[in-house]
């Protein structure tokens, strides 16, 4: 297997240290890599490093209090003119993000994906706090930095939950 698939891991606990501008680059490069329905490429992205908007992010999506140590986030968005049609922005956008995941393993950085869509109250807290066009849709916002924890791997392949045609 990928090694940074097996590694990677929910990181809630930050280092100070900034994350470099290459990197969030190669990250963003790496979302855009991902597959979108009809290559209609609905994905925006929203880099945040403002200390007081990382800090009130519990204000908007209540599971985020990583966010209070993280330097930056990468809010990742689904333009609906964008999309033929809607149920596919929100897989779009989740493929993007399982790449930047990825790719953080690769550059030495740790994440955590935090749910935003289905939320409604969420997807309007984010598009007013962030002044955000009527036609982006917030679908998760990842925290990136460097590690400030270590947690054992967890190896969830469960043979039970597969079934082969014969
Ligand atoms: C759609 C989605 C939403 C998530 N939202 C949150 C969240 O709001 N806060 C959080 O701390 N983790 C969130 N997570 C991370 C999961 O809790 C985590 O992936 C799961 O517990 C497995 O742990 P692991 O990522 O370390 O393998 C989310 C994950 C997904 C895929």
């Amino acid at each position: 297997m990928l090694k940074e698939i097996y590694q990677r891991q929910s990181i809630r606990k930050y280092k100070t240290k900034p994350v470099e501008q290459e990197k969030i680059e190669e990250l963003l490069k790496a979302a855009m890599q991902a597959p979108t329905a009809r290559n209609n490429q609905t994905w925006r992205f929203l880099v945040i490093t403002n200390r007081r908007q990382l800090d009130e992010m519990t204000e908007l999506q209540p599971y985020t209090g990583m966010m209070k140590t993280a330097p930056c986030a990468i809010l990742v968005m689904g333009d609906k003119e964008a999309s033929a049609d809607e149920g596919y922005l929100y897989l779009d956008g989740a493929a993007a993000i399982e790449n930047i995941l990825i790719e953080a393993v690769h550059q030495g950085l740790g994440t955590c994906w935090c749910g935003i869509w289905p939320k409604t109250e969420r997807v309007e807290g984010f598009q007013k706090k962030f002044s955000l066009p009527a036609e982006y849709i917030p679908i998760g916002v990842v925290a990136v930095g460097y590690a400030d924890e270590e947690k054992p791997i967890q190896n969830r392949f469960d043979v039970t939950k597969i079934q082969y045609v014969k």
